[in-house]
């Protein structure tokens, strides 16, 4: 029995008539071959987060990011105002320009020039080619036909994106429409307390995407970390959510209020740790005042509210939580059924050594929370590589799953029409 009014075709899957309600097959998820074009059609075309402003402050700030997907690494720099971004490659005879002590790991720093490692060939922050060594040992070599290569990148709340296309098919603004530019005037820029950890985990980055687009599996992966509200629905049937919605290739779940409310834990439930610090897994039990929030954040006006996780295509979301603060996640695919995974918990600068403590409880609760989603994936990815079984159910709550899977296949098909 459904607890929430669902849309009037019956459920979410049917209410968007591009998704049928079919069993779904996951060989998207298990190919070599597949994976290879999804490089080519969604990570070398899509605009793709790759960090935030308060990380090039100033000008000369720079941090360069490892791209696997798009088989590069990017240096992200700030000029003056703008934030640009290139390849990292020398223009002379390919060396990667900026590293520290291992070629492969990334960097940050703060540069007025980058100067390559290998021949000492210079760059300035805006690209241009300043320096040859011995130029005058070059045949007819002009130094303004050798700049870095330059990669399209722009901001979005706060946000640095860059797109590898030649020239993108859509601005920014136009890729992420309406659902996600609603999330704009949230205080991201506030919220500079950040913790971010990384993870390697041997499943397919749509897989691992898919178990943060649903909370149907809450009940189980997650058991013995259920505030009162959200065990209480569990006991009642299910996990079920309040609105979900699509956007082009984009999508949201929103939940209830009072599901993550920490501070709201069964006795059993709660941990010495989070006593002592007033903090868990949800957040601080002290909500921050953020003032009134943007009406975007919660697009389906669910109230009482309780968290809107935004899913960027293909690889990023942010989660949103009513206790103040918010969280990204990041899928960076290594391989057919590899990735990196970024978390990063964000919220405003703690006053107190008390909220300090507090940030970083919650910080913890959520890396570990993560990372019994991690775990279950690498088995799932496990079994659906056996190649024994070729489709999938997925139920009403998983609709986010079925979208994500067929905008990324609608890429990838776009894209063979393309090449022919
Ligand atoms: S490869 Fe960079 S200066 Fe030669
Ligand atoms: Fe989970």
């Amino acid at each position: 029995m459904a607890r929430y009014p669902k849309p009037a075709e019956g459920s979410w899957t049917q209410h968007y008539p591009h998704l049928d309600t079919k069993p779904i097959s996951f060989e998207d998820s298990t190919s070599r071959e597949w994976y290879e074009l999804e490089k080519e059609a969604i990570f070398k075309r899509s605009w793709l987060k790759v960090g935030r402003v308060e990380e090039v402050p100033k000008s000369g700030r720079y941090f360069t990011r490892e791209i696997p997907a798009a088989d590069t690494s990017i240096i992200v720099v700030r000029d003056g105002e703008d934030v640009r971004a290139f390849h990292n490659i020398c223009r002379h005879r390919g060396n990667k320009l900026v590293w520290s002590d291992f070629p492969q790991e990334e960097t940050a720093g703060t540069a007025r020039q980058f100067t390559c490692k290998y021949h000492g060939w210079r760059y300035g922050l805006d690209g241009a080619c300043t320096f040859v060594q011995q130029e005058s040992e070059f045949f007819d070599l002009d130094k303004a036909e050798y700049g870095l290569v330059p990669v399209h990148c722009d901001t979005f709340a706060g946000f640095i994106f860059v797109n590898f296309a030649d020239q993108p098919s859509q601005s920014l603004r136009d890729y992420l429409g309406p659902m996600l530019l609603g999330v704009e005037d949230y205080p991201f820029h506030e919220m500079t307390d950040r913790y971010a950890f990384k993870v390697e985990c041997r499943a397919n980055w749509k897989v691992f995407s898919d178990a943060f687009l649903e909370f149907y599996h809450a009940p189980v992966v997650h058991v013995g970390q259920h505030p009162r509200a959200l065990r209480a629905m569990i006991t009642a049937g299910g996990y079920e959510a309040p609105h979900y919605q699509l956007d082009g290739p984009h999508g949201v779940v929103t939940t209830a209020g009072s599901l993550h409310r920490s501070w709201e834990m069964p006795p059993e439930n709660v941990k010495p740790a989070d006593l002592a610090t007033r903090s868990g897994l949800f957040g601080p039990w002290e909500q921050s005042d953020l003032g009134e929030l943007p009406p975007g954040i919660n697009p389906g006006k669910i109230n009482p509210w309780g968290l809107s996780s935004f899913q960027f295509f293909p690889n990023f979301a942010i989660l949103i939580w009513e206790a103040g603060w918010y969280n990204t996640h990041q899928y960076w695919p290594t391989s057919h059924n590899s990735l990196i995974f970024e978390g990063n918990v964000y919220s405003l600068p703690a006053k107190s050594a008390s909220e300090r403590v507090g940030r970083e409880m919650a910080a913890v609760s959520f890396k570990e929370y993560s990372l019994q989603d991690a775990n279950t994936l690498e088995a799932t990815q496990m079994g659906i590589e056996a190649g024994v079984i070729h489709q999938w159910p997925l139920n009403d709550q998983e609709v986010l799953v079925r979208h994500f899977h067929h905008e990324a296949a609608q890429r990838v098909a776009d894209y063979q029409r393309e090449k022919g």
